[in-house]
């Protein structure tokens, strides 16, 4: 690309008398006071917090726990259900007066009303999303001032953990009164809108393209001046890309396509909590790029604004979602007139987020059933939400999740751009339906795992489990309406118009502990206080460590770097003889595997298989154990690219995988 033509939107608040001033972001994190419950004078500047706990923000209050059997393991059997109350004192200036000032929330768990001096300032009534509160009428410049912030979780549904409290970042924006809004600036390259205050063109010469190898960033520096004196400046950063869907080659970023090696992940993170944190979060991105990823979808809900500034800065695509099914499970969200809601709610996210070159979808939700069955005036939600989308950013496609299949004969993919489907082909009716439009599996897999333990005899279906509440790591299992990933892989190559996949789930989080929640009670007999407390989904745990399934898709998905990775362990103290399955997850076409130095043969991915998994892993099924090393050479093409070995460690705890297989 030569020259590109950037149109910057700015919108500002008609102009005042001026004054000479800029913008300050004050970070407004440090001690907070906080107290569970909900005592009735708590926003009142004199009510005595000195009893309450000190914390600084993000804060989860219920990550601390404890615990609770009773407590259904969908939501973490942690005690986030309730209502909380923060407490800040602070100095406001005395050259604040006569200026603007703004209190952001990046996100509050949940519907937060939030009081400055005793007075209510406002609230906001969806815990995923950010909001800003023009606090200036409420504030005494020059004086101490307090902030009171209520939040609860009572009303708040969800089918894994939430987290609760004030757990994203607040800030503190100071402005003059002639200022660039909040979220202010839209920077489209080079789409033109219609609506605005000003609009600006400007050509930047040989730009350096954003893309996932090279994460270009540019800033544009909004400078707004009245009679030569500078009233506001505002930085915005932004990428330099192109994005384009086509129904039969899938996702195009700067005219090239681009497999989407994608996953899923949920806003915890595992003992953290849902308080925010940003170098667990690169942390995380870190692992998933190291597989090969270069996709995330933020599933189901808003994320925190730094995922968003490190996928731009590390290379990340990112579908944006919006909503969970807010029909019936999830966010049940608390709108009384539907459109006013989602209106406001679109308007937040998008011209909070419209900036990131990273995004490249957004996602009105995730399995609307009202959607799904055109019920509740489904079809007319949808249609709001999506108008919304495309009035606050023209530029890029929008796309709802589905699950069910054969609800695409009614057409609601006919609201939308991208047709987006959970799990087993199942975008197949909407395919050939729509043919004019692009697929992405926006789930896949959900086969489920517990790191390091190893169960025989293999499952003879993938939802063959036992009763031990941990799942085999041969990666053999998935729910019923879910599959291996070889499938997906499988599927992909098969219709090569698939844009790509997002996998359930990058990450293990809390809640969601599939198959062992709250409905395996009546199925077989569990008793809820059993039940566990964590998804088994992720591909790496919730501490952060791969399962096997890591070295699966790193073979597929990063062919360029050798991976021989051999499952399982070889600790099995007093089997010595007994038949062990031992698979090998390689970028190799072959490998040889040996044990204490003597091949067991040469096996060779199968891609013309009508199994699966016989394409893309390899695997001896009877090897019997002997203590020592096992060993795998892996070759592409007859030639030696790499190998790996298992020692048998003698006393080694890891010999947890000797319960007897119980089935239900
Ligand atoms: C999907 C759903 C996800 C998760 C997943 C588990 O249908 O969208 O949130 O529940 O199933 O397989």
């Amino acid at each position: 690309m030569k020259n590109v033509c950037i149109a910057l939107l700015l919108i500002a608040f008609s102009c005042q008398p001026a004054f000479s001033q800029t913008r300050q972001t004050i970070d407004f994190n440090k001690n907070w006071k906080f107290a569970k419950g909900n005592p009735p004078t708590a926003s009142a500047p004199w009510f005595d917090d000195a009893g309450w706990q000190t914390v600084r923000l993000p804060h989860d209050w219920a990550i601390a726990g404890p615990f609770d059997p009773t407590l259904s393991g969908e939501t973490g059997k942690l005690p986030w259900k309730g209502e909380g109350w923060y407490r800040k004192s602070f100095r406001a200036e005395a050259s604040w007066a006569g200026k603007r000032v703004y209190a952001v929330f990046d996100g509050v768990m949940a519907f937060p009303r939030v009081y400055v001096n005793g007075k209510l300032a406002g609230g906001w009534d969806y815990g995923y999303n950010s909001f800003y509160l023009d606090i200036t009428a409420l504030l005494l410049p020059g004086s101490d001032n307090l902030m009171a912030v209520y939040a609860d979780t009572r009303q708040h549904d969800s089918r894994w953990y939430p987290g609760a409290g004030i757990y994203r970042k607040v800030q503190l924006i100071v402005t003059g009164p002639v200022h660039t809004a909040v979220w202010g600036t839209q920077i489209t390259t080079p789409e033109v809108s219609e609506q605005q205050a000003f609009e600006q063109f400007m050509v930047l010469p040989n730009p350096r393209l954003w893309s996932p190898e090279q994460p270009a960033l540019y800033s544009v520096k909004t400078v707004l001046r009245k009679n030569g004196v500078i009233c506001d400046e505002y930085s915005s950063s932004f990428g330099v890309r192109t994005i384009r869907f086509n129904a039969d080659n899938g996702f195009l970023l700067n005219g090239k396509r681009v497999q989407l090696k994608g996953v899923n992940l949920h806003h915890d993170f595992g003992a953290l909590g849902a308080a925010f944190n940003t170098r667990a979060m690169e942390r995380q991105l870190e692992i998933m790029q190291s597989m090969g990823c270069n996709a995330i979808r933020t599933s189901h809900n808003v994320p925190a604004p730094e995922l968003l500034d490190l996928c731009d800065r590390m290379g990340l695509l990112v579908i944006n979602e919006l909503f969970d099914k807010y029909d019936a499970k999830a966010d049940v969200l608390p709108f009384t007139d539907f459109n006013e809601f989602a209106e406001r709610q679109t308007r937040n996210f998008v011209e909070r987020d419209r900036n990131h070159p990273c995004i490249f979808l957004w996602s009105a939700g995730n399995e609307i059933g009202d959607v799904q069955g055109n019920v509740n005036g489904g079809f007319a939600k949808l249609q709001a939400v999506v108008a919304a989308f495309r009035k606050y950013d023209p530029t890029r496609p929008v796309t709802l999740v589905c699950d069910n299949k054969d609800a695409a004969a009614m057409r609601h993919f006919d609201y939308y751009d991208v047709v987006s489907y959970n799990y087993g082909r199942r975008y197949a009716l909407a395919r050939q339906l729509a043919p004019q439009k692009a697929v992405i599996i926006t789930e896949s897999a959900s086969t489920v795992s517990t790191r390091g333990f190893y169960e025989l005899p293999l499952p003879a279906k993938k939802t063959d489990f036992t009763h031990s509440f941990q799942i085999s790591s041969y990666d053999l299992n998935a729910p019923w309406w879910a599959e291996v990933p070889e499938d997906d892989f499988r599927w992909q190559q098969e219709d090569p118009f698939v844009a790509g996949e997002f996998v359930w789930t990058g990450f293990d989080y809390l809640g969601e502990p599939t198959p062992y929640g709250d409905w395996s009670i009546q199925e077989s007999g569990f008793k809820k206080e059993d039940l566990p407390r964590s998804s088994y989904f992720g591909i790496v745990d919730l501490a952060g460590i791969p399962k096997d399934r890591y070295y699966l898709y790193k073979s597929v998905w990063k062919p360029e770097e050798t991976t021989v990775h051999i499952l399982p362990h070889w600790n099995w103290a007093g089997q010595d003889g007994k038949p062990f399955p031992v698979f090998v997850y390689t970028n190799g076409d072959c490998a040889e595997l040996f044990l204490n130095g003597k091949s067991l043969g040469k096996r060779c991915k199968e891609p013309q298989s009508e199994n699966s998994v016989a394409r893309y892993r390899l695997m001896w099924m009877e090897v019997p154990y002997t203590p020592g090393t096992l060993r795998a050479v892996a070759d592409q093409n007859n030639k030696i690219i790499g190998e790996n070995g298992r020692r048998c460690r003698p006393n080694s705890p890891d010999t947890r995988s000797h319960h007897p297989p119980r089935r239900w």
